[in-house]
C-alpha cells in the first residue's frame, strides 16, 4: 500500500530523514517507534505531503505521490490524524467531524459519523458541544474520528496516546485493532512501544533519522536493544 525508498529530508540546511526505506502492507498495523527529535513527525509529514523531501520515493498503491499535493492526498485515501490532535476547538464536535469529509461528494457522510460515535460513544454524547469542551483523551478521539470521516484506505497517526490516561490508551489502541479489522491500514507513531508493538503486525524504530531496527511487533518487544532503548527492560 506504501512504500518509501531512500527518502531524505531537511530543514533548511539540516538533514532530518536520512535514507529511509519503509513498507506498509495493506492491512497491517505498522508501529513507528523513536526518541524525541528522531523525526517521527517528519516522516508523516511528508507522507502526507505538508513537508517535501529532498530525495527518495514515496508510493502509494504503485503510484508515485511526488506531485500530489496534501490536499489530494486525502482524496486519494490517506488521511493524517496531526501530533497534538489539532482539533478546531471553538467548532463543535459534530462539525470537527464533518470538516474531516469536507473532500466528499457522496450521501454517506451521516452515516459515517454515526459511525464514529459507535466506535467512540463519547464523542456521540458531546456532539454539540465545542471541542474545547472535550478531555485531551476526548479530543485525541475526536482527531482520529475526523481523519476517519476522509474515508481512508491508510490512517497516519502520530502519537494517539500522549498524555492520555492508561484506560484511554487502551481504549485507543483496541480502536486501532478494530479499524484494521474493518480494513483500514495503519502506520502509527507512539513513544508507548510496549502498547504500539503489542497491537502492530511490524515496527520499524527511527533513531535519528535513520531505521536502524525493523522486524514484527513480537520480534522487535523481544530485542534487547528495542527493550533496553524504548521499553526501559
Ligand atoms: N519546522 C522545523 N524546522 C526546523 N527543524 C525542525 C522542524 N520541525 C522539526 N525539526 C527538527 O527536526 C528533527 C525531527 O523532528 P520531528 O518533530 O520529526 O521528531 P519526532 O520524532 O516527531 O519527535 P517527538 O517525539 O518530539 O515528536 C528535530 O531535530 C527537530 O528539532
Ligand atoms: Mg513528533
Amino acid at each position: 500500500m506504501l512504500r518509501v525508498d531512500g527518502l531524505c529530508t531537511f530543514y533548511g540546511r539540516v538533514s532530518v530523514l536520512k535514507d529511509v526505506n519503509l513498507e506498509v502492507k495493506k492491512g497491517e498495523i505498522v508501529a513507528l517507534l523513536g526518541a524525541n527529535g528522531a523525526g517521527k513527525t517528519t516522516l508523516l509529514h511528508t507522507l502526507s505531503g505538508l513537508h517535501a523531501p529532498a530525495s527518495g520515493s514515496i508510493r502509494f498503491q504503485g503510484e508515485p505521490l511526488d506531485k500530489v499535493k496534501a490536499h489530494l492526498r486525502i482524496a486519494l485515501g490517506i488521511a493524517h490524524s496531526p501530533e497534538g490532535r489539532q482539533v478546531f476547538k471553538p467548532l463543535s464536535v459534530e462539525d470537527n467531524l464533518r470538516l474531516g469529509a469536507y473532500r466528499r461528494r457522496d450521501d454517506g457522510i451521516a452515516a459515517d459519523v454515526d459511525h464514529v460515535y459507535a466506535m467512540f460513544p463519547v464523542l456521540g454524547q458531546m456532539r454539540r458541544r465545542t471541542a474545547s469542551d472535550l478531555s485531551g483523551g476526548q479530543q485525541q478521539m475526536l482527531a482520529i474520528g475526523r481523519a476517519l470521516m476522509g474515508k481512508p484506505r491508510l490512517l497516519l497517526l502520530d502519537e494517539p496516546s500522549l498524555g492520555l490516561a492508561p484506560l484511554l490508551i487502551d481504549q485507543i489502541f483496541e480502536v486501532l485493532a478494530k479499524l484494521r479489522e474493518q480494513g483500514v491500514t495503519i502506520l502509527v507513531v507512539e513513544q508507548n512501544a510496549a502498547a504500539a508493538l503489542s497491537i502492530a503486525d511490524r515496527g520499524y524504530v527511527l533513531e535519528t533519522g535513520r531505521i536502524v531496527h525493523t522486524g514484527t511487533g513480537a520480534s522487535l518487544l523481544a530485542d534487547p536493544a528495542v527493550r533496553n532503548a524504548y521499553l526501559g527492560i
